[in-house]
């Protein structure tokens, strides 16, 4: 069996939905942290329960805005859609978030 193994390098999500669903073993991924200020969470969980993503608009770790909060719905919902059946995701986090 020939594998061929390639790196993509663009937006998470741009990524993801060009991939075919069912496609992708693993996930082992190092997202953003969210070490912004605290966000309100009953309003967080809110969105996250109705599958919406939660815009934090402070800035993160070293002042970046990408680091603004941890992925929401949209990128788990495609993560899952990529998976195949039984696969895995390895997800590092902070222990704050
Ligand atoms: C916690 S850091 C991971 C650091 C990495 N493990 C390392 O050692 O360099 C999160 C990474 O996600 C990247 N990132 C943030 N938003 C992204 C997005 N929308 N699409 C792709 N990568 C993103 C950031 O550039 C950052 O490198």
């Amino acid at each position: 069996m020939q594998s061929i193994n390639k790196v993509l390098q663009g937006d998470r999500l741009d990524l993801l939905k060009k991939l075919p669903n069912h496609s992708v073993d693993a996930c082992v991924t190092d997202p953003p942290y969210g070490l912004s200020k605290e966000p309100n969470f009953r309003e967080v969980f809110s969105k996250w329960m109705a599958g919406e993503d939660y815009i934090h608009r402070n800035k993160g770790f070293m002042g970046k805005s990408w680091d603004s909060f941890v992925p929401g719905p949209a990128i788990w919902r495609e993560v899952y859609r990529v998976l195949k059946p039984g696969g895995h995701i390895l997800c590092f986090s902070g222990t704050r978030t």
